[in-house]
């Protein structure tokens, strides 16, 4: 792309050559290239097991790809040790994985607080408060001090990007955010990511399946067998089921559904 040799200093997220390799099987992720500019939504799409976790886990420094390099920010991560690795993970990137649930212990003040806490903040009003900022932008002031278990799952979730935006980090990265979600709620949670792309310019990278979702995106990306298949300027729904291979005229429930 044109584009990408502008933006690629300026990148919120940059991936080189990405390649992540198991064991002996085929790589789950092969030669990705992909820049993120700040303040965009991209949306990572494609069927079960073409990479789109992966990727996150990738770009996220959670896992450390075989080739390829990753940057957040500009911060090369195979330059940082362990620590400065877990450091850059906890003050500037934000998580929306299903794996990484609240914690039952704490009420959704105190989940929503959690990075902040870890960083190394003082408990306390001002704390409180930007706890209960974050919650009132979801929607969830009211339930600051019940456990998440009293939650239903849309208002976990929300509590899930409240607490992925506590920290103001330069990017968050969201695995099937709405994955659970009736589609209401679904474009209520999405609402939210768009919300804090458009207001705070916080850049966000969501795998969806669901073409709905990927209509909140700026740019849909496609992959498959772990490579970029194909990508989409404002994707819109229909444009998005075709390039799934998603026939709809057959009233057939998409392909990539599961
Ligand atoms: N920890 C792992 N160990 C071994 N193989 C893995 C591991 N994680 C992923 N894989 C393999 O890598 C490929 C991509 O998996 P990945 O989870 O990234 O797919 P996905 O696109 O997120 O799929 P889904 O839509 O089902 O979540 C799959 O073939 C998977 O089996
Ligand atoms: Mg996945």
């Amino acid at each position: 792309m044109t584009t990408t040799a502008v933006t690629e200093s300026g990148a919120a997220l940059a991936l080189d050559g990405v390649s992540r390799v198991y064991g002996g099987g085929a790589p789950a992720l092969d030669g990705i290239d992909l820049v993120v500019p700040r303040g965009r939504l991209v949306a990572v799409m494609g069927r079960s097991g073409s990479g789109k976790s992966t990727l996150l886990r990738c770009a996220a420094g959670l896992e450390r790809p075989t080739a390829g390099r990753v940057r957040i920010g500009g911060t090369d991560l195979a330059s940082l040790k362990a620590t400065a690795l877990t450091r850059l993970r906890r003050d500037r990137i934000g998580f929306v994985f299903q794996s990484l649930n609240l914690v039952s212990a704490l009420n959704v003040r105190e989940n929503v607080t959690l990075p902040l806490l870890l960083a190394g903040a003082r408990e306390g009003r001002a704390l409180d408060a930007l706890a209960l900022a974050g919650l009132d932008a979801v929607g969830l002031a009211d339930r600051a001090e019940d456990r998440p278990e009293s939650l239903s799952g849309g208002q976990r979730q929300r509590v899930a990007i409240a607490r992925a935006l506590v920290n103001e980090p330069e990017v968050v990265f969201a695995d099937e955010p709405t994955a659970a979600l009736d589609p209401v709620t679904a474009s209520g949670v999405l609402a939210l990511l768009r919300r804090a792309v458009d207001e705070q310019g916080r850049t966000v990278v969501l795998v969806t399946h669901d073409p709905v979702a990927a209509t909140w995106a700026d740019e849909a990306v496609f992959l498959e067998h772990g490579r970029i298949a194909g990508r989409l300027d404002r994707p819109d729904e229909e444009r998005v089921r075709a390039a799934l291979g998603v026939r709809t005229e057959t009233g057939r429930q998409p392909a990539v559904a599961r």
